[in-house]
């Protein structure tokens, strides 16, 4: 089977998603990489971070062009720990996928944040001390730090295994 893993960054933790599939698939990686036309492969690894709650738009217009593959698709998001919201963000992701491709699956899990954001939340919590969703947000922020960690991706090995036999 021939395997492509395509996948968009803007920091690096999906990438180190993109690695660790390459690294349990290697004999079958026939590509690794940025979007690119003429790709010909059977299963296509798909990958993003999440912006506005959901995969990039360059990812987004990928998948459209996607047919009579089997598609699997992975990626970080800042905001972790809740099966909900990263089925909220697969849901969006799979409304770019037609139904004439066999979908196996999606892993998700949290990536950090740049320091950037944290210290847009300072700034507003400064003006706002009592804002719980900032609290939360902060909160989030040093949860993410670690993330992709170890047991990110030993559950990534695991999902491989399970829709790879
Ligand atoms: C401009 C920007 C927007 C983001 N928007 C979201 C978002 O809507 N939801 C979310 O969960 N994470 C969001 N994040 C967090 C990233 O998706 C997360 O850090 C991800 O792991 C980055 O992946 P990468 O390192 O592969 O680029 C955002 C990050 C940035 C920089």
């Amino acid at each position: 089977m021939k395997i492509a893993i395509i996948y968009k960054i803007v920091t690096g933790n999906t990438k180190l998603l993109a690695e660790e599939i390459q690294k349990n698939l290697n004999n079958e990686v026939i590509y690794i990489g940025a979007p690119q036309e003429d790709i010909d492969a059977d299963l296509y690894f798909i990958g993003s971070w999440t912006f506005k709650g959901e995969c990039v738009k360059e990812i987004a217009d990928y998948l459209k062009t996607i047919h009579n593959k089997k598609i699997a698709y992975f990626g970080t998001c800042g905001f972790g720990g809740s099966i909900s919201y990263y089925e909220t963000i697969f849901k969006r992701v799979e409304s770019n996928i037609d139904e004439s491709n066999e979908l196996l699956g999606y892993f998700i899990c949290q990536g950090k944040m740049p320091l950037t954001v944290k210290q847009k939340y300072i700034e507003m919590i400064k003006a706002n001390p009592e804002d719980k969703n900032l609290q939360v947000s902060i909160k989030n922020f040093d949860e993410a730090l670690n993330h992709p960690d170890e047991s990110d991706l030993r559950e990534l090995k695991k999902w491989l295994e399970s829709i790879i036999q």
